[in-house]
C-alpha cells in the first residue's frame, strides 16, 4: 500500500511540475521486469499510455517471443514528454531524439521509479535509456546489445530500439536473436 502511494505522489509530482502532458510509465508495481524506451510519441501523447499505436505492436511481438504479459512488467520512458520540433513546411509536430536537458530532468523520475519497483532485470530500448542508467556517456547498444551489464544498482539487457529495426533487415534478426537470449535469461 505504501508503495502504492509513494508512486502516485511521485506520479503527481512529475505532472504538476511538467508544462507540458505527461506520460508516466504504467504497469504492474511489483513486476521483476520494468522495460525502458525512450520518449512518448504523438499516439502515446493521445492516450497517455507509453507504448501504443506503432509502439505498441513491437511492444506486443517483444511480449510474444519473450512469453510475458504486458501485465507482468512495468513500462516506462526516460523522458516523459515528447520531444518534437515544428516541421517549417507543414508547421506540424515531428518527433525529435531528447535534449540534455530533458533526458536530466526526467531521469530523475526515471530513478524514482525504479527505486519503487526495484525490478531483477532492466530492458533499455536503444541508447537514450543505456546511457542513462549506466551513466556511461560513449556507450553504444550496438556493441553491448543482448549482453547483460551490472551496474551497482541495476541489472541491465540492452536491445535495439523496435523504431531502429523497421527499416534493417540485419538489425531485425539481430534482434530477434536478442530476444530469444533475454527469454532464455528470464526463464533461466
Ligand atoms: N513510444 C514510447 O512510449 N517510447 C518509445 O521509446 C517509443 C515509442
Amino acid at each position: 500500500m505504501l508503495k502504492k502511494k509513494t508512486y502516485e505522489k511521485l506520479k503527481k509530482i512529475c505532472i504538476d511540475e511538467s508544462e507540458e502532458t505527461v506520460v508516466f510509465g504504467e504497469g504492474n508495481l511489483d513486476a521483476k521486469i520494468v522495460l525502458i524506451g525512450e520518449a512518448p510519441g504523438s499516439k502515446e501523447i493521445e492516450l497517455r499510455k507509453p507504448f501504443v499505436g506503432q509502439a505498441g505492436k513491437n511492444l506486443n511481438e517483444f511480449l510474444k517471443v519473450v512469453e510475458l504479459e504486458r501485465e507482468d512488467i512495468y513500462i516506462t520512458n526516460v523522458v516523459k514528454i515528447r520531444p518534437y520540433r515544428i516541421n517549417k513546411e507543414t508547421g506540424r509536430k515531428v518527433n525529435r531524439p531528447p535534449n540534455k536537458n530533458e533526458i536530466e530532468k526526467y531521469s530523475k523520475i526515471l530513478f524514482q521509479e525504479l527505486e519503487i519497483i526495484r525490478p531483477r532485470l532492466i530492458v533499455t530500448l536503444g541508447n537514450v535509456p543505456l546511457k542513462t542508467l549506466t551513466s556511461q556517456k560513449n556507450i553504444k547498444v550496438g556493441e553491448v546489445h543482448g549482453n547483460i551489464i551490472e551496474t551497482k544498482e541495476y541489472t541491465i539487457f540492452p536491445l535495439y530500439h523496435p523504431a531502429a529495426i523497421i527499416y534493417n533487415r540485419n538489425l531485425k534478426d539481430i534482434y530477434f536473436e536478442d530476444l530469444i537470449k533475454l527469454k532464455k535469461h528470464i526463464k533461466k
